[in-house]
């Protein structure tokens, strides 16, 4: 285990962090004075060895243009056997600045504009934004609500692939917002229909190995071999080891004629020369942060425990969905009976938090809320008091029935 402190306070303001930072351009609010809990990068310093790994290299001091060295692609690879008991050939992995980036050129790949791509909400904003700015149609084919937690609906989902006939499918796995840990037998099930339709499935398993309380990533990669032609797996040790603007992630392609064909799309758009820091950070974080990581894991799903034990009793009006993985919480509010701009009004003047608004997440996102635990504890002290304080000021809110 690491004996890193996740506890430790490290101010963020005036770093250019999006998170902390750049509320005023992009949510129009001042937010200097807030806790933001809405970006999805964690508040905590990268491990140790990856700090001293970057000091090392910019010591060097020259930053010609760079490409992997064969320890970028064997800590990647041993990593992704150490942790996940996967295969992967050296040969089936392309790199670019970021999940997103990849997505895109995949989904240019793939499809002509006008076609439909399938996701399934609630889901991560930025896929809609760039199949929306890639004139290219969203289908949805919404998550079940059982309980707490989400399920695929696969019927569902095999009409949809039989009317629209789409061409490609994005998973996200861990999903973002919901926490859910896709398991194999709903990952064999949807990949069977993927290839039965001729639908390319694109699963982004970027939060892969941020999963709690012990739970165990499965990847589309470990599903039988007749099915692994028509797959493209993304990764990052961005999620992970808190990397996020270092940019660089991993296109995984087991079959050769769709990893030829990304490749010259990387090539058509000069991406085939790579951030040397990136790399460094990346290979040092897979060779030497793993104690680092399984310490975060436990912080994490710690920090996920007590905020949900405190929500139930001191906010019972507020519901906490299971998650298996990530450190989203994805909370239904829906009982406060508040509109979403006002919800979000009040979040940010009452309880001074500036919260994902669930909206932004699609169909099944109104009145819920994404909340990012992935802070020191004492941020979510401080969250939690505020969210009191906004159900106090509005005493007929705490009466809603629970
Ligand atoms: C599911 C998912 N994919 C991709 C990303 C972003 O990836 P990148 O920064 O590598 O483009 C995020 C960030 O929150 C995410 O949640």
């Amino acid at each position: 285990m690491s004996d890193h402190n996740f506890d430790c306070v490290i101010d963020r303001h005036n770093t250019n962090s999006i998170k902390w930072d750049c509320m005023p351009q992009y949510l129009g609010i001042d937010g200097s004075d807030l806790l933001p809990m809405w970006v999805s990068d964690f508040d905590f310093a990268c491990p140790p060895a990856v700090q001293q790994a970057l000091q090392q290299r910019v010591a060097h001091g020259v930053f010609g243009y760079s490409e992997r060295r064969d320890d970028y692609f064997t800590a990647m690879q041993q990593w992704f056997a150490r942790r996940h008991q996967l295969t992967i050939e050296r040969e089936w992995i392309h790199s670019i600045e970021g999940v997103i980036p990849g997505i895109s050129l995949l989904l240019q790949m793939l499809t002509r504009p006008g076609e439909g791509i399938v996701i399934q909400g609630p889901c991560y904003g930025s896929f809609a934004k760039i199949i929306g700015l890639n004139e290219r149609r969203m289908i949805d084919n919404p998550l079940q609500r059982k309980g707490n937690s989400y399920e695929m609906d696969l019927p569902q989902l095999e009409r949809l692939f039989m009317v629209e006939r789409p061409a490609m499918m994005i998973l996200c796995n861990p999903h973002n917002p919901t926490g859910r840990s896709w398991t194999l037998t709903e990952l064999y099930e949807l990949a069977t229909l993927c290839q039965q339709h001729g639908v390319t499935l694109v699963s982004d398993e970027i939060w892969a190995d941020l999963q709690l309380d012990g739970h165990r990533h499965t990847s589309v990669l470990s599903l039988p071999a007749h099915l692994l032609p028509n797959m493209v797996v993304a990764t990052s040790a961005s999620k992970s080891f808190g990397l996020s603007s270092l940019r660089i992630s991993n296109f995984i392609i087991p079959d050769p004629v769709l990893r030829q064909r990304f490749k010259q799309r990387l090539d058509a758009h000069g991406l085939d020369v790579f951030n040397a820091l990136s790399m460094e950070a990346a290979t040092a974080a897979y060779q030497h942060g793993e104690a680092w990581l399984n310490g975060l894991l436990g912080y994490l799903t710690e920090n996920r425990r007590w905020f949900a034990e405190q929500l139930t009793t001191r906010l019972p009006q507020l519901q906490l969905m299971e998650a298996d993985a990530t450190y989203l919480a994805w909370i239904d509010c829906r009982q406060l009976g508040l509109p979403d701009d006002e919800l979000k009004q009040r979040l940010i003047e009452e309880a001074r938090i500036v919260p994902s608004m669930g909206v932004g997440f699609g169909e099944g996102g109104q009145g819920f809320i994404r909340l990012n635990l992935g802070c020191p504890r004492s941020y979510l002290e401080q969250a939690l008091d505020g969210l009191e304080t906004l159900v106090a000021k509005n005493p007929h809110l705490s009466h809603a029935p629970v």
